[in-house]
């Protein structure tokens, strides 16, 4: 199998970006979003997104195949080293390592980075999401009920958390 590379995003990433994350939106509960991304509300997270926020490409031979960022997990400043994890993988791509390389490379982001905890919240119903987290080293630490609904069905959302 093709080598895959993690690299920071750019500008010229946002509409793949874009692209892999809205087919979740449509499709799945992974994100409770329910309207597709604009590309305009994507280039404001990326701008918003400073360097202790890094936003992350995996690329394998030359197409980008998935992307991962960490994000502040609260506005209120003592929050600042605690961050909120993202990964996202191109549906055409599961289960060749690909999201395990994009996680495992944000966990080094954060600890270099001087955070102190990641968060992950994830639908319940995500079994992949939570086996590629248990797998990195994350615990769940909370389960909140039925503060989603999507499809016509309320979602309860689970929080795993990593230590640094
Ligand atoms: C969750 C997701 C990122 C996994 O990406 P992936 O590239 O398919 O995963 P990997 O091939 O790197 O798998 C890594 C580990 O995750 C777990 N895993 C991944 N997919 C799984 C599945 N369908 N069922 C069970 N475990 C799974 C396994 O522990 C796996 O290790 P193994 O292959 O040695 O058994 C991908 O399914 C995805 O993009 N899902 C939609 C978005 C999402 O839910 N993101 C996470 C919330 S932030």
């Amino acid at each position: 199998m093709a080598a895959i590379t993690i690299r920071p995003a750019t500008a010229a990433d946002l509409d793949t970006i874009n692209e892999i994350y809205n087919h979740y939106v449509l499709h799945s509960t992974c994100t409770y979003q329910t309207e597709p991304e604009t590309i305009e509300a994507r280039q404001a997270w990326f701008a918003n997104h400073g360097p202790p926020h890094p936003i992350t490409i995996a690329e394998q031979s030359g197409h980008i195949v998935g992307w991962g960022s960490l994000s502040r997990f609260h506005a209120r400043a003592a929050y600042g080293r605690t961050v909120e994890n993202s990964v996202y993988v191109d549906p055409n791509h599961h289960r060749r390592g690909i999201g395990r390389a994009l996680l495992a490379d944000l966990i080094d982001r954060a600890r270099q980075l001087g955070h102190h905890t990641i968060i992950a919240g994830i639908d319940a119903e995500q079994t992949p999401s939570v086996a590629i987290h248990a797998a990195l080293g994350f615990e769940q630490v909370a389960l909140l009920k039925e503060v989603g609904f999507k499809f016509d069905r309320w979602l309860h959302v689970i929080y795993m958390q990593k230590m640094l």
